[in-house]
């Protein structure tokens, strides 16, 4: 330093004010007037010294003032000074920074021993969860999910069924009628005749979705409810094909244990049509109240598609044959988990919800 004090005194004073040269000469001085302060006197002190119009930033600019000679010597010197004031500045930066984090550290009390918050974590709802099972077992089959309108033209819902005007379902005590042709649909089969109004065979669908009948709200009735609707279309499908795809999904869905049985019944869109039982999952067929000591439960409607249905949809029935089915799924989900009253699955309640 004594040395820079030296020649830039015997050069400098001819063209530099003294008060331009005072952070070079005051050096020393200044690592002692930067000790202990603040970011912000710090930060001022660096504008002063190397600012755009700081002290040595006019320094370097005068240097064309100084003999030719002399001149790389002292600019060496002045930018050596510059990098010196530079590093002590930003030294002190830096500890000024770690102390004002080891402060904040210390006065930060962490009560270790409070208890922590608790992240809720969400899930599904015990029919959503139902449903996506249905859902993978299917797509894994290679069919397609479609889906339909809750509120559906009669001739969708009944007509095309070859659900005649006559049959008890059409009467006001099981359909919620929203206009004399408009219906909350009761059950997903309408989405068969739309699949099939739009769609050439081959066809594989299943359609997931609410249905609503006039029932009152008791145990196990509920006004809307859930069903997935399977159907498939093509040539040469037979009851076996049925059976086979459903016997495989009672499984997948149920366990490998679980056993299937037919039995014949009558819907005006099937024919032949049957329901399928499965042997009841509670007690593997020995008897208990979910399956009435019967070992059985009622699970599903099928049967192969009548050919009236297959016409109204514009499918030759000569060539193309089918089969359908409808599982109602709030039931299962009941007695899967044991619930004892259908409005569970609606109400929302977090006490009930946060058991799935
Ligand atoms: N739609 C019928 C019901 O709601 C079930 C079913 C669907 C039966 C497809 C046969 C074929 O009960």
């Amino acid at each position: 330093m004594s040395k820079l004090r030296e020649i830039i005194m015997e050069n400098f004073e001819k063209c530099c004010s003294i008060s331009e040269l005072n952070p070079i000469l005051k050096l020393e001085d200044l690592d002692e007037t930067l000790e202990g302060k603040d970011l912000e006197f710090i930060n001022e002190i660096r504008v002063k010294c190397l600012g755009k119009s700081g002290d040595i930033t006019s320094i370097l600019k005068c240097l064309g003032n100084i003999p030719k000679d002399k001149r790389p010597e002292i600019g060496k010197l002045v930018n050596d000074v510059k990098r010196e004031l530079e590093d002590m500045i930003d030294e002190k930066i830096t500890a000024i920074k770690e102390r004002e984090k080891e402060d904040k550290l210390k006065n930060e009390i962490i009560d270790i021993s409070l208890p922590g918050v608790r992240n809720f974590t969400g899930h599904r709802h015990p029919l959503s969860s139902a449903l996506n099972d249905a859902k993978d077992i299917f797509l894994s089959l290679g069919y397609k999910i479609e889906e339909g309108p809750e509120i559906e033209l009669d001739y969708y819902n009944f007509e095309a069924l070859n659900i005649p005007i006559t049959h008890p379902a059409r009467g006001q005590s099981d359909t919620f009628y929203i206009e004399d042709d408009v219906v909350l649909r009761t059950h997903t089969s309408p989405v068969q005749v739309r699949t099939m109004e739009m769609t050439k065979p081959p066809i594989k669908i299943i359609a997931p979705g609410k249905t609503f009948r006039t029932d009152d709200l008791d145990a196990t009735h509920s006004p809307a409810f859930h069903q997935i609707e399977g159907l498939v279309i093509d040539k040469g499908v037979t009851f076996s094909d049925l059976k086979g795809t459903l016997e495989l999904m009672a499984k997948r869905m149920f366990g490998e244990n679980v056993k299937t049985k037919f039995r014949p019944h009558h819907f005006p869109f099937t024919e032949p049509s049957a329901e399928m039982d499965i042997s009841c999952f509670v007690c593997n067929g020995k008897g208990c109240s979910v399956c009435k000591s019967s070992g059985w439960i009622e699970l599903l409607g099928c049967g192969m598609v009548h050919p009236k249905v297959l016409e109204n949809c514009g499918i030759d029935p000569d060539i193309y044959s089918g089969f359908a089915f409808g599982m109602g799924i709030d039931r299962m989900v009941m007695m899967k988990y044991g619930i004892d009253h259908v409005k569970h699955l609606f109400e929302s309640d977090m006490r009930f919800l946060d058991q799935f």
